[in-house]
């Protein structure tokens, strides 16, 4: 009886507002009952040990601010084939410091039409070959017992063609074909082609698709077989809420929101981030409060930082917990190509003037793509043009620029526009892959030394470090993707490679890649955790060093100070620190240092902690 009020008291406080913001966008009072309704028997169905730790969690909100998390993310299939198979590898995942992984997604999806898992068929199975819910719901609470914290995606901006939603609408039901976008000729489609931008020019262009059988166009931002959900349908919503509340139920800790910023859609707009997303990110905010209260939203924004930074909302009335930090991680690689800090410290000020309650996801490399989302109004005074400087920056990470060591491949090349983005690993990106190909021993260090470098750089910055599975044992780029047809049009599958276990068997031994980068990366990770001017709430600035190619950041927590020194260039370099006013001490290396003139190998990296 207890536990049932805790959801009552937590609904009472947020009704006015839950029930203020559902009138606006659908004026519709008997919706809204059944989603209280259905709201309080997801809480009812939500079991023990996951209504203890949102008792816990809700003492302590803040519980994710700190310094202790570190992410993975991995698709099951590629780390350990089936989601048993994750189970029986957490240990793994322990001695990586690992205690959040992020699944990639792994529910129903129709096989060769499934944009790696992002098309859904049905919200409530996984897929076959990798499980079933009990499955995952084992996982999530041995996870737990571990402290252990599990990520999935919510792909609620659209379903797969084979949903019975779909399916239904292309039937010609009209209660269903009112979920999706539908039209019968093309006038209305060509008014918002004019508009809308289009998201995979090249593999999948334009944002609708005709269906022969249907005799209608549907809305298909994505790939054809991803049909744009209609949220200015109550049902959608609500529907979309119980399959969150569903999956939030199987023990999952962290929801990433797919592709949020497109939930809306408006004639004459982008039909991106327009102000209901943002009502529709809050009411789930307050009804995951209210049902499980544990959970975090983390929003998938791939946009420049003024379009990120709205989803946190404001603190009397947050939408996400957590943000990816894209427009740092473009801007690191773009760092990596011209060896010129300049932009990544620009980028990084304007991070540490940010609410120190907003938490960043930081990483260097993701299942997807880079895109190259610069400030070019900033590159524009330093002589780089935004066309070229995309192109540049592409030829330089496929290789082609003469210093450079980068191996992978475009994405999306769009003819019209000339914009490309790049598909690879950190480690083939970083210069491991030609160095291993070419037998060559110092470049190989000089590559090593470079992926570390960004790695602990990564984890100087305020948030959670999120790494991407295989980059801790320097997995390169699987071409194979190409020699399968559902895959090869897709050069994302560069960087999706199943994880190498042969080679994660050299961990232990400091002679060879895997070891090297394992053992550089622990190190580096304990320091992270230990050290308590690593919080996310600790004061960060950027430091001017002297030399463009050499990043310096600052950070200061409860009278600790730390000093971050990062050579961007393949030259050693000397710095010079006016604020070096004392004693520090390099805690990678244990090395001291006292004068402003500091020395930096190629690619070298310090961690220089003032001595008190
Ligand atoms: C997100 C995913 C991407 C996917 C898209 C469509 O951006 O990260 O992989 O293609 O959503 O769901």
């Amino acid at each position: 009886m207890k536990k049932n009020n805790s959801f009552h008291l937590r609904l009472q406080q947020r009704h006015d507002e839950l029930r203020w913001l559902y009138m606006e966008l659908y004026d519709n009072d008997s919706m809204f009952a059944e989603l209280c309704s259905k709201m309080y028997e997801f809480f009812k169905e939500r079991n023990h040990t996951l209504k203890a730790i949102d008792a816990v969690r809700e003492t302590e909100p803040d519980w994710y601010k700190k310094n202790d998390l570190l992410g993975m993310m991995f698709y099951i299939d590629n780390f350990a084939a089936t989601i048993k198979g994750v189970e029986s590898k957490l240990d793994y995942i322990e001695r990586c410091s690992v205690n959040y992984i992020h699944l990639m997604p792994f529910l129903e999806t129709p096989k060769g039409r499934s944009d790696g898992g992002y098309a859904v068929s049905d919200f409530r199975k996984v897929q076959p070959q990798l499980g079933t819910m009990e499955d995952l719901e084992h996982l999530t609470s041995s996870c737990h017992s571990k402290g252990i914290h599990v990520c999935m995606d919510f792909v609620m901006n659209h379903t797969s063609e084979e949903h019975e939603w779909a399916k239904k609408a292309r039937q010609g039901d009209g209660e269903y074909m009112s979920r999706y976008f539908f039209f019968d000729n093309d006038t209305i489609p060509s008014e918002y082609e004019k508009t809308v931008p289009q998201v995979f020019p090249t593999t999948a262009p334009g944002n609708f698709t005709w269906l022969d059988d249907a005799k209608h166009f549907v809305m298909t931002s994505f790939y054809p077989y991803q049909w744009d959900l209609n949220y200015k349908n109550p049902r959608v919503f609500n529907e979309m809420i119980y399959n969150f509340l569903y999956l939030a139920n199987k023990g999952i800790d962290i929801i990433r929101l797919d592709a949020v910023p497109y939930i809306w859609k408006e004639l004459h707009t982008k039909c991106r981030n327009l102000p209901q997303v943002h009502t529709i990110v809050r009411l789930m905010r307050m009804i995951s409060e209210i049902v499980c209260p544990s959970v975090l939203l983390l929003g998938e924004v791939v946009m420049e930082p003024e379009k990120v930074v709205p989803y946190f909302g404001t603190v009397e009335k947050p939408e996400c917990h957590m943000l990816y930090n894209v427009t740092t991680m473009a801007a690191t690689w773009h760092t990596v190509a011209t060896r010129d800090v300049r932009l990544l410290k620009q980028q990084l000020d304007i991070l540490h003037s940010l609410p120190k309650e907003y938490i960043f996801l930081n990483y260097l490399r993701c299942h997807d793509d880079i895109g190259w989302g610069l400030d070019y109004a900033f590159l524009q005074k330093q002589g780089f043009a935004e066309v070229s400087h995309k192109q540049y920056l592409n030829d330089y990470f496929q290789g082609y620029a003469g210093e450079s060591t980068s191996r992978g491949e475009l994405y999306n090349a769009d003819p019209v526009t000339k914009d490309a983005r790049f598909c690879g690993t950190t480690a083939s990106m970083c210069g491991i892959e030609k160095a291993g190909f070419e037998q060559n021993d110092a470049a190989m260090e000089r590559a090593i030394g470079l992926d570390l470098m960004l790695h602990a750089y990564m984890f100087m910055q305020s948030g959670i470090p999120v790494l991407y599975s295989g980059d801790e044992i320097g997995q390169v780029n699987d071409y194979s993707y190409k020699e399968q047809p559902e895959k090869a049009a897709d050069s994302r599958y560069i960087h999706r490679g199943p994880m190498n276990w042969e080679l994660s068997k050299n961990i232990s031994n400091l002679n060879t890649v895997e070891g090297k980068l394992f053992h550089g990366l622990e190190n580096l990770e304990q320091i992270r955790q230990t050290e308590k001017v690593f919080v996310s709430n600790a004061d960060t600035w950027t430091i001017e060093t002297g030399d463009f190619s050499i990043l310096g950041i600052g950070r200061f927590f409860d009278g600790q100070k730390i000093i971050g020194l990062f050579n961007f260039s393949e030259f050693d370099k000397t710095a010079r620190i006016n604020e070096i006013d004392g004693v520090y001490v390099d805690l990678i290396s244990g090395e001291t240092k006292t004068s402003i003139e500091i020395s930096i190998p190629a690619y070298g990296y310090y961690y220089l902690k003032k001595e008190s």
